[in-house]
């Protein structure tokens, strides 16, 4: 009895996936057979000359593939893409699902990348060191332990908005006693979460960035399975949240002051395709608005992976598609204010939100736990848990994180 009503739960279960914008390949092949993929109406970029249109299951079995990609719909029209001849156009048949590799024209989609005369030297280690005995670890596993609560942070589900609700108004209540910082919404269109910036404005307008993305998915039923994300990116998310903490603190006593504006940023909707950072850096493209550096950090916390491989914990420093010039930059600061060192890794394209500031023009890099070959085995998945963090190692990224932005923001004579 109790079985047959496990089988109709699952039956009810299964045919209901219409309503979701996806059909599971597991363990309903027949079921998409029946249902087919959908439209391709999203246009995926792959690698820099590499564009192809999908369909939701279709990015769904990518991300599962752990294929990395921009989803540019938002950015490109179809129509344009295939005026373009990125893709061909959208069709039913297979052959036309297999890539296209665009003509010369996709060269004029492409945003140079500036280079910066980045400092060649630290230049305020004891005012920075100093800072560093306010870092509350405690405070931090407490606030990843309330933002892992969330049944799932994906980016479409009601959960997945609560989540950006509360981390909005943690930042709301950080910054409430300076009148002049900005804390914003973006809302996103096609999905209730939203990115949030806040801003501490500098003498100039340009900026420096540092980035984690607040959203989770369970790769096998993103809209329906439990996704606490505590390392991918929860992780990245209270480091960001702990070095603004900091960086307030030098702030209030007027020790502190940018001079170029410093952002923080919790972007939506990355395990979408990096959607949520996407949008943010185009409407910054399309301000004309000038960002110096982006830092992205991306799980903060694992070292088991290292500890296993007989490796000493260190931080996993991307050099592919990233910026040679910033990359030395962090390699500075690294050493200068870190008890840990880097191991250069690579990731492949577009693998976390630096890929949209580098899309739209902006240098940027992405610092991880440890190279990829060690880092969590546990996303996307229930499994990535709280108690699976090294919070002594989250706390080497607050760190850096605090350092960078601290020597950056007050960096002059970039240009
Ligand atoms: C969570 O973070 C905020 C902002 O940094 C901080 O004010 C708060 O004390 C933290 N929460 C806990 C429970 O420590
Ligand atoms: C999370 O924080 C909210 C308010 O900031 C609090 O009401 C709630 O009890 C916390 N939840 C957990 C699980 O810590
Ligand atoms: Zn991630």
């Amino acid at each position: 009895m109790k079985i047959l009503a496990f089988v109709s739960l699952f039956a009810c279960i299964a045919l209901s996936f219409p309503l979701f914008d996806f059909a599971p390949d597991w363990p309903f092949n027949a079921f998409s057979l029946l249902h087919g993929n959908g439209h391709q109406d999203r246009l995926l970029k792959l690698g820099p000359d590499e564009y192809r249109l999908a369909s939701e299951q279709e990015k769904l079995n990518l991300k599962r593939a752990n294929k990395r990609f921009i989803d540019m719909t938002e950015q490109i029209s179809i129509d344009v893409a295939v005026e373009q001849g990125l893709v061909a156009k959208p069709s039913h048949s297979l052959w036309q699902k297999l890539f296209f590799i665009g003509s010369k024209q996709i060269d004029t989609l492409k945003k140079p990348i500036p280079v910066y005369n980045y400092p060649k030297k630290t230049q305020y280690s004891s005012e920075v060191k100093n800072l560093y005995n306010s870092i509350d670890i405690d405070g931090v596993r407490d606030n990843l332990s309330n933002f892992t609560s969330f049944y799932t942070r994906y980016y479409k589900t009601e959960s997945g908005a609560e989540s950006a609700a509360w981390l909005f108004d943690q930042l709301s209540n950080l910054i409430a006693p300076f009148k002049e910082i900005k804390i914003e919404k973006i809302h996103h269109k096609g999905w209730d979460q939203f990115s949030i910036i806040v801003s501490i404005p500098g003498e100039v307008k340009d900026k420096v960035v540092v980035g984690a993305h607040q959203d989770s998915a369970n790769l096998i039923l993103p809209n329906i399975m439990r996704a606490p994300g505590a390392d991918d990116d929860g992780s990245g998310t209270v480091t960001t949240l702990e070095s603004l903490r900091i960086i307030l603190e030098a702030y209030r006593t007027g020790t502190y002051k940018p001079h170029n504006t410093l952002e923080f940023h919790w972007y939506s909707a990355e395990e979408g395709g990096l959607l949520g950072s996407i949008d943010v850096y185009s409407r910054y493209a399309s301000a004309k608005e000038v960002v110096v550096g982006m830092l992205q950090q991306d799980m903060t916390g694992y070292t088991q992976g290292s500890i296993d491989a007989g490796v000493e914990p260190h931080f996993g420093l991307i050099e592919d598609y990233t910026s040679v010039e910033l990359n030395s930059f962090i390699k500075l600061i690294i050493e200068t204010y870190n008890s840990i060192p880097y191991h250069s890794s690579e990731c492949g394209y577009a693998c976390s939100d630096h890929a949209s500031a580098l899309e739209n023009g902006y240098p940027s890099s992405f610092l991880i736990e440890s190279e990829m070959k060690y880092s969590n085995k546990y996303i996307h998945s229930v499994m990535d848990t709280i108690d699976r963090i090294d919070f002594e190692h989250v706390r080497e990224h607050v760190k850096l994180t605090v350092a960078f932005a601290y020597e950056l923001s007050l960096a002059k004579k970039l240009h």
